[in-house]
């Protein structure tokens, strides 16, 4: 689907779609098409149940007095609550119903409304945007849908008086859509065709926007003593890798301490011998959505050219039972020093995030550590799919991911954490085993990682369960949602970049 924007004028054919406050209060392009109508939009109003609430909507089929095709009547709310994450609502809901009624070109009007937070260049963008992220699909495996169950919607005209400020106001965001588009094709891709050098050779395309990528493979890794990563991946006859990622975009100052950003990379995870159930074991192709997030997040700093020094690093590793898996009981020595009994191999992403966060700091010394992991099924169990869980060892680093998410819609909750969890995780034989029992399971797994961080300020996201949805949402259609690439977009922008 093609989007564009133009200036505003009723289109010929296809459909538009118009704007009406809460309270039925008409947009200016509401009216003028009631006019044309002779009275067509309020008589459908009356007859309805839509009130223009920012949720409403309500299609006109071939109104008279007009060539179009349809009008989609939208609500806005109250001006004063028609903000940015609205608008995108607005435009995921109007791009889902013009797909699925079969239209295939359409124009939103943007008409300027009282007492409105955002601009319409800013409104006009935001809708687009939303309509975007909704027009994701995952469809490149099915061969024989028919065309009638395809989406229709081949362009979307954006219509606003400052054209030049909606296309600017609009690239940036566009830039996170590709980063978020590249996410969701990552984490989407079967575990057949996405495995830990395949991964590796997806974030090399970064390249092409300016962000340096080098690969370690295992002999490197085996080299700087990565005994807790390597481990997982043992089982597997595909190779593990590392990636890093570095995005030097601060101009000023290019010696500046990096921003990091690391990701759980299990491209599959069967539970190695600890081996999962089989039923529901086929959403283990998802559990290197972090990885996925900061893949895609790199290329939206990159895309839009974000004036920080940024540092992504995946661990990559497929966890397979198989002759030379890695056995409960075992102990492997990670790059710091530390040693870790194993005592259920499916406790694996943790395993990986030791190396990869110990590496990390001591290579990059950052400002922070921000991970991000699939990592336990607990974390549902506590937030269900509303929240991800946030783990931080500082105020300060967990209030800005906190509001980060509110502004985005992506929203976090923080847990806790303390010595007392701590202790769960001490072993008799080595410095601490990788499970701390059934009570408080995701945060014993975050005192895990915080073992590997030393001071550096960090957080942890669990997102276990926000990382893949069952059902569509206004911007977020089913399957994978990229979720966290916006959120730590919008909090290096707010916090980080030069100004
Ligand atoms: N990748 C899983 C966590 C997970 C489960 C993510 C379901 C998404 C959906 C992780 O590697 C895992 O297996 N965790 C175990 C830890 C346990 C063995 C301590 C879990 O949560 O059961
Ligand atoms: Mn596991
Ligand atoms: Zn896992």
């Amino acid at each position: 689907m093609k989007i564009a924007f133009a200036k505003s004028e009723l289109p010929t054919s296809g459909a538009i779609v118009a704007g009406v406050l809460e309270g039925r209060t008409l947009t200016s392009t509401a009216a003028a098409l009631d006019r044309q109508t002779n009275g067509a939009v309020t008589r459908a109003l009356a007859g309805s149940r839509f009130k223009g609430k920012s949720d409403d909507m309500l299609p006109l089929i071939a109104p008279s007095g007009l060539e179009l095709s349809r009008i989609l009547l939208v609500g806005l709310g109250k001006p004063a609550s028609l903000d940015a994450l609205t608008l995108q609502a607005i435009g995921g809901r109007a791009l889902s119903h013009l797909n699925s009624v079969g239209e295939t070109t359409a124009a939103v009007a943007i008409d300027a409304v009282d007492g409105a937070k955002l601009s319409p260049a800013e409104q006009a963008a935001n809708l687009a945007f939303g309509a975007r992220l909704r027009s994701y699909r995952f469809d490149k495996y099915r061969t024989t849908e028919k065309p009638e169950n395809k989406p229709s919607l081949k362009k979307l005209t954006v219509m606003a008086d400052d054209v030049a400020g909606a296309k600017k106001a609009y690239e940036p965001l566009d830039r996170i859509g590709d980063g978020i588009f590249m996410t969701r094709d990552l984490v989407s891709e079967p575990a057949n065709v996405i495995y830990p050098e395949s991964l590796a050779e997806q974030a090399k395309t970064l390249s092409e926007l300016g962000v340096e990528v080098e690969v370690l493979g295992e002999k490197q890794m085996k080299k700087l003593g990565m005994g807790a990563l390597l481990g997982v991946g043992q089982g597997s006859m595909r190779e593990s890798q590392l990636v890093v990622m570095r995005w030097m975009g601060a101009a000023k100052r290019k010696d500046q301490a990096p921003v990091a950003f690391v990701g759980k990379g299990v491209t599959f995870d069967t539970g190695g011998i600890s081996i999962k159930p089989a039923g529901g074991m086929e959403d283990m192709k998802w559990d290197m959505a972090g990885s996925g997030v900061v893949i895609g997040l790199m290329r939206a700093l990159a895309g839009r050219k974000a004036k920080v020094n940024a540092v992504g690093i995946v661990g990559l590793v497929e966890n397979m039972p198989s002759g030379t898996a890695q056995r409960p009981g075992d102990i492997v020595t990670s790059m710091s020093g530390q040693t870790i009994e194993v005592i259920n191999t499916d406790a694996e992403g943790r395993l990986v995030l030791a190396d990869a966060l110990w590496y990390c700091r001591d290579r990059f010394k950052p400002q922070f550590m921000v991970d991000l992991a699939t990592l336990t099924g607990a974390i549902m169990v506590a937030l269900g799919k509303e929240h991800a869980g946030l783990f931080s060892n500082n105020d300060e680093l967990a209030e800005r991911l906190l509001a980060a998410g509110k502004t985005v819609g992506e929203p976090l909750w923080r847990m806790p954490l303390g010595d007392n969890y701590d202790k769960q995780i001490n072993s008799d034989a080595a410095d601490m085993k990788n499970v701390g029992g059934r009570n408080g399971g995701s945060i014993t797994a975050a005192q895990f990682l915080q073992r590997f961080v030393k001071d550096t300020p960090w957080a942890h996201l669990d997102i276990a369960g926000m990382a893949w949805s069952d059902k569509d949402a206004p911007i977020i259609p089913k399957g994978a949602t990229a979720f966290g690439v916006r959120l730590l977009d919008r909090f290096v922008a707010d916090h980080y970049e030069e100004k």
